[in-house]
């Protein structure tokens, strides 16, 4: 496995031509790509990948709140989506491994798991202020043959009890969003964002996409049932969760992607698809010293 790392951005490559890309700013992963060099995440022409703004595009982790919370006092002064996705990370290191321990193919080739950490001393003075807890997060992206898998540990390190939400905001490339249907959501309840946060259920039929959509979804399968983006019929990406109740389902659509000075170009609404995997419904509580884990595992068909 090749691994490269400069002062903003790590890089790794598995011998069979994989690759993902991720900068420290936001631990933000904005490229995956596939042997072919089929790129696999969406990432807008004006993203800001300086440090000045969070990304648009590729998958940029929420924590420790989704949205604003007006009304939750120890997050009501941060940020949309909170602090994470804006504090540049540590990069603590790589691990490989071999899908099998039994393959005679050379050893630590078939993945490969790069550990990012964030903890107060990363934050800005001006995020410390407005969320002063003690807290470290260990996220980790492990690229596979065909799958990429992101995974966070979070710890109270204090003696305060705290509570936090988190999302991992994927940004999918898709080719056509007419031509999307997203199976694994049926029968389930979910708000709906565009009329201001009514519940519904959803109905027993595939999801597709025709207008600004911004969705909570907790899918009736439970915590780790599989989510299912196809296009055109065929299977695209399958998303399987760990510990994350919630799948939001959010698309700018025209209006709103022209609104975004950093989103880019304005049709490009339509070569994209957020479903992002979170713990977002309520507040997950940690009390001094727990810890707290949870992920995806997003599998890609050719
Ligand atoms: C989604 C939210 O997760 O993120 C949407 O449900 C929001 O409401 C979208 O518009 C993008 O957020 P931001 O802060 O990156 O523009």
């Amino acid at each position: 496995v090749n691994i490269s790392h400069s002062n903003s951005r790590v890089s790794a490559v598995l011998p069979t031509g994989e690759s993902v890309e991720i900068l420290l700013y936001g631990a933000t992963i904005i490229s995956w790509k596939d042997a072919k060099g089929n790129e696999k995440l969406w990432l807008s022409e004006a993203a800001k990948l300086d440090g000045s703004k969070a990304v648009r595009g590729g998958v940029p982790l929420v924590f420790p709140v989704f949205g604003t919370a007006p009304d939750h006092a120890p997050t009501s002064k941060l940020p949309q989506h909170g602090f994470a996705r804006s504090s540049r990370w540590e990069f603590l290191g790589k691990s490989t491994s071999e899908s099998s321990t039994l393959s005679s193919s050379s050893a630590g080739d078939d993945s490969v798991k790069l550990d990012f950490g964030l903890s107060p001393s990363n934050l800005s003075e001006e995020s410390r202020k407005a969320w002063p807890f003690e807290f470290g997060l260990i996220y980790s992206v492990t690229l596979g043959r065909e799958s990429l898998t992101t995974s966070l540990v979070v710890r109270n390190e204090g003696e305060k009890a705290w509570e936090f939400q988190t999302l991992m905001h994927t940004y999918f490339r898709i080719k056509d969003i007419s031509q999307i249907s997203i199976t694994g959501l049926e029968s389930s309840p979910y708000t709906d964002k565009v009329l201001s946060g009514a519940s519904f259920t959803s109905p027993s039929t595939a999801l597709t996409l025709s207008s600004k959509t911004d969705r909570v979804y907790t899918p009736a399968g439970g915590p780790s049932s599989a989510v299912i983006i196809k296009e055109g019929g065929k299977k695209k990406f399958g998303i399987v969760r760990d510990n994350m109740s919630e799948v939001v389902v959010w698309n700018p659509w025209a209006e709103d992607a022209r609104g975004m000075a950093d989103f880019s170009p304005n049709e490009g609404y339509k070569e994209m698809l957020c479903v992002e995997a979170g713990a977002v419904k309520g507040w997950q509580k940690l009390e001094q010293g727990e810890t707290w884990e949870g992920g995806q595992v997003i599998m890609a068909a050719n």
